[in-house]
């Protein structure tokens, strides 16, 4: 039996290139309102002045009517700076997609449990961090994990990845927390079906499926450019020829952000241990330099 989600309202907490892609869906496939929130008023611009072309770009390949369009974006509020997380209050769900920082994913959750009602789910789209220490942050103080509200608060928290572009890629990884309840993953599931998304399950282990298998070979590849075992264009044309794999693994790596690369893998180390996820020193070296991928304008490769 399918359960229903029951997100009338979703909150989206990071306007970068993943929050704005699950507003996106969410407000276009899965017709809800979307409270859209981040400290940076520019990074909100820019995201919405996106989602417009996109929108744009749906309605003109006929993939959808001028009026979906318009209601799709009519369904997007911006919470008042002035606001900040109270804003979330009419919302069932909220979906944090800040960058990739422990420290800061914990401070937010904190935040987000002490100033919302405890029914609110609280998603986290992290690529690789703990949902388990996550969840963990939002024990109120005063409150011991094994207390009834501790465990409440600590039970409505799931990990929800989505993966970039948001709008085109099928897939949601979905990662319960040791103390998460059924009800929470059933829900975050029902929505991320919803937004016209699969799903898949992972345990709560560091890099989860998906980033504990893709982010070695990445690595792999930039040690393989380093040890000038072939060109960065060689590297991705093998693998985009050879494999039938969209893009090369050094303009994946760029496409993703290098920083949130060399973030994923220093989870990965730091959580296992193993050294087959040690992040290549030239990785670290392009991140020092800001060299951050598409975002920044240049990678391993230069963009406009
Ligand atoms: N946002 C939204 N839509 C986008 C987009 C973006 N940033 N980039 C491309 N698209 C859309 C295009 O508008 C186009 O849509 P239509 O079919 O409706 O016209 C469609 O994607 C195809 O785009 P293009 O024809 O321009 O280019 P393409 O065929 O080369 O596809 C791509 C672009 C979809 C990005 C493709 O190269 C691809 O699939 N690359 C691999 C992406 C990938 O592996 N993503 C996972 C990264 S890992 C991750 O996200 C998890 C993590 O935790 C790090």
């Amino acid at each position: 039996m399918s359960v229903a989600h029951g997100i009338r309202t979703l909150g989206v907490l990071g306007s970068g290139q993943m929050g704005l892609g699950i507003a996106y869906v969410a407000a276009l496939r899965a017709r809800v309102p979307v409270l859209l929130h981040d400290r940076s008023e520019v990074q909100i611009k820019k995201g919405l002045a996106f989602m417009d072309k996109l929108l744009e770009k749906d309605v003109s390949k006929g993939k959808i009517k001028a009026e979906e369009a318009k209601e799709a974006r009519d369904r997007v509020t911006v919470v008042a700076p002035e606001k900040g997380l109270e804003g979330f209050r009419d919302a069932d769900m909220v979906v944090e997609a800040v960058s990739e920082n422990i420290a800061l994913k914990q401070s937010i959750f904190k935040d987000l449990s002490a100033k919302l009602p405890l029914e609110t789910i609280l998603a986290s789209n992290t690529s690789s961090i703990s949902i388990t220490k996550i969840a963990a942050s939002t024990i109120p103080e005063g409150h011991t994990a094994s207390s009834e509200l501790g465990q409440k608060s600590a039970a409505r928290v799931v990990g929800l990845h989505f993966f970039n572009p948001v709008p085109v890629m099928k897939l949601v990884e979905l990662i319960s927390a040791l103390q998460t309840s059924q009800e929470t993953v059933d829900r975050a599931k029902a929505f991320a079906i919803a937004c016209g998304k699969e799903c898949t399950t992972s345990q709560d282990v560091p890099g989860f499926v998906a980033n504990a298998l893709l982010m070695p070979y990445l690595n792999e590849a930039i040690m393989w450019l380093e040890k000038g075992v072939a060109t960065k264009e060689d590297i991705d044309k093998t693998m985009k020829l050879g494999m039938n794999h969209p893009m090369g693994p050094l303009q994946l790596a760029d496409f993703i952000g290098l920083d949130t690369c060399l973030a994923i893998q220093q989870t990965l180390y730091q959580g296992t241990g193993d050294s087959k996820y040690r992040p290549s020193v030239l990785l670290e070296r392009m991140v020092d330099a800001q060299w951050l991928g598409k975002k920044s304008g240049k990678g391993f490769y230069d963009y406009e």
